[in-house]
């Protein structure tokens, strides 16, 4: 077994990210986003990862700078799952701080940002994400977490 797919030595922590307008899901346009709070999610999380023996950091914050210190903080970790909110559409800083620390990173988002206005349509984060995962509601998180552990078991 070459370093490559020895899993031994790594990490089992997947930092969950979660941006700007986050913290007010289960009333925030429920149309669009559903009745499901960010605690909601972070239960779904906890529970995907323990499925698969890993560990969950949960973050949330509306500020742009604090997203790229809690990216700089998940140095080291197994993966990023970011839902970057508004800030996928228009962050450079997000982008470089992903490339920055080397840990691979799924973009997430709630709603299908592809059935919404055109400007949701681009992301500055899909070019340094591994992959992209949106339309499915919470579950989208959870798909994210799944990937990350199938990832390590075949790489
Ligand atoms: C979102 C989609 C973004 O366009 C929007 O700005 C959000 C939430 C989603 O999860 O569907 O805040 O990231």
């Amino acid at each position: 077994m070459g370093p490559e797919t020895d899993t031994s030595r790594m990490s089992d922590t997947i930092h969950v990210l979660n941006g700007p307008n986050l913290n007010l899901l289960g009333t925030r346009e429920p149309e669009v986003y559903g009745r499901a709070t960010l605690a909601d999610v972070a239960e779904l999380c906890r529970a995907e990862a323990g499925r698969h023996g890993l560990q969950v950091v949960f973050r949330q914050t509306n500020s742009e700078g604090t997203l790229v210190d809690y990216i700089h903080e998940a140095r080291g970790a197994r993966g990023i799952v970011l839902n970057a909110g508004a800030y996928t559409h228009t962050s450079i800083a997000l982008a470089d701080a992903v490339a920055g620390v080397g840990v691979p990173m799924i973009e997430v988002h709630l709603s299908n940002v592809f059935a919404r206005e055109p400007f949701r349509h681009q992301s500055f984060l899909s070019p340094v994400a591994k992959g992209v995962i949106c339309g499915f509601g919470p579950q989208s998180y959870v798909l994210a977490i799944a990937a990350f552990a199938q990832m390590a078991a075949s790489p």
